[in-house]
């Protein structure tokens, strides 16, 4: 893991601002913290535990699997398409059938601040009742039922074939199609959403090659927009107008790159049409990359590496654990506001030093206050550091589910193969289902 930072580190060009100006930095965060209380009340020794080991009950802090996450969006992505083909029946056989977990989808109070929501749906669509169609955020599937990324396909195809009877209450109206029936074949639904599956696996691959590069850019936009803001600040003194920078003038930290991704999606100009859902889903898997890496460096004890210095290490380590459980509802759990990933980084770039002493940085030790110690220089943790590890990390877990990503549709073979003898074997005996709406 050390090789591997240090190897990415040799890869990007020496006078890259990513490599931080170590001394010049650190000279920066002591003053700073003079001039500011900053008061860093740290990570009980509990909670650290809990995220650093990997006992069986951390489903709560883990991230989503990678591949249950492209499985969560084929899904959603084939809802999408069948409510815009108005067939909204099978999209709330699926619901029912997948059972989401939407934490704070409040889609249905406001649902033209939903993204993908506008235009798409009428007002009645709301009666459809489908909780997955809208639910813009990780974890939607409920790993007891379908713990592995193939356990949906696999459970669908052991699904009977179903015939939805629609008819339309009295007081809508009767109407010559008022009494229907649809037809729910779960081995051809199967095929369609495999299909799904592998066109977002591909565009997901060119974004994992795109996301690889981002930590590079985020580092460069900052300094840059470090250096803008001294340059602002001394025009300013010396009486010069600085109005052409107006927009400098609210402190941000780097131009976002996830943001202009999807701004300028390349596959805009391909000959393939984009998958639905296409700006959802990468924002979502920045979001989830962003999380994953985070939670990698939590639950490795040699997890942030900021320094040769151990102790410092690890109150790095512990900072950013508090740091983490502090935004992991807002940031990464239910139904989110696109950009949450970059947000995450932002706030811990900009985020002030914090100086403790060597003492407080032995946590967990029961030896007491070590005089020796408490002589040394006090600690200095610098969010900027930990930031950059998380990019250096996130760089490269993109690399590796890039590969994932990749082998998905050989994954597939097993699936077809299945859903191949459902479709040609006998299949079980139909169940009819009532139905009440147009
Ligand atoms: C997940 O599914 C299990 C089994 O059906 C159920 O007991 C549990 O409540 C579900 N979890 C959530 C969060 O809905």
């Amino acid at each position: 893991m050390i090789a591997g930072i240090i190897k990415l580190l040799l890869a990007t060009s020496p006078c890259s601002a990513f490599y931080l100006p170590n001394l010049r930095h650190a000279n920066i965060a002591i003053a700073r913290s003079f001039s500011s209380t900053v008061s860093f009340s740290y990570v009980t020794h509990d909670v650290c535990t809990r995220l650093c080991s990997q006992s069986d009950d951390n489903d709560d802090v883990a991230a989503q699997d990678v591949r249950l996450f492209l499985t969560q969006r084929s899904i959603q992505s084939f809802m999408f398409l069948l409510a815009s083909t108005r067939d909204l029946h099978t999209v709330w056989w699926l619901d029912n059938f997948v059972q989401p977990i939407t934490i704070n989808n409040y889609w249905e109070d406001d649902v033209d601040s939903k993204p993908g929501a506008a235009g798409t749906f009428r007002e009645n669509d709301k009666r459809i009742g489908s909780k997955l169609l809208n639910y813009h955020g990780l974890s939607a599937l409920n790993t007891t039922i379908f713990p592995a990324w193939d356990s949906f396909f696999m459970s669908l195809l052991e699904q009977p074939d179903a015939v939805l009877k629609i008819s339309t209450p009295k007081d809508v109206g009767q109407r010559a199609y008022s009494k229907f029936d649809i037809e729910i074949e779960p081995a051809r639904l199967c095929t369609r959403i495999l299909s799904v599956r592998e066109q977002i696996a591909r565009e997901m691959s060119g974004d994992l090659k795109a996301i690889a590069n981002m930590g590079q850019m985020i580092f460069n936009s900052y300094w840059q927009n470090a250096k803008d803001r001294k340059n602002t600040k001394q025009t300013g003194t010396s009486g010069v107008s600085a109005g052409k920078n107006k927009e400098e003038s609210s402190p941000y930290g780097f131009d976002r790159p996830g943001t202009m991704y999807i701004n300028f999606d390349p596959t805009d100009d391909d000959e393939f049409a984009p998958s639905p859902l296409r700006k959802g889903n990468f924002d979502l898997l920045y979001n989830l990359i962003t999380q994953t890496a985070v939670v990698q460096m939590l639950q490795n004890e040699e997890g942030v590496v900021v320094g040769e210095d151990e102790i410092q290490n690890r109150a790095s380590q512990l900072f950013l654990s508090k740091f983490y459980l502090e935004r992991r509802i807002t940031h990464f759990i239910g139904s989110q506001w696109y950009g949450k990933g970059d947000d995450f980084i932002e706030e811990l770039i900009m985020s002030s030093p914090i100086m403790m002493s060597r003492n407080e940085g032995r946590l967990g030790r029961k030896d007491g206050i070590d005089l020796e110690i408490s002589r040394m220089p006090p600690l200095v943790v610098e969010p900027m550091r930990i930031a950059e590890q998380i990019l250096l990390r996130r760089d490269k877990l993109a690399l590796e589910w890039m590969g994932i990503m990749q082998f998905a549709p050989s994954e597939h073979t097993d699936i077809r193969k299945l859903q191949l003898s459902r479709l040609t074997g006998v299949a079980p005996a139909k169940v009819i289902m009532e139905d009440e709406f147009q």
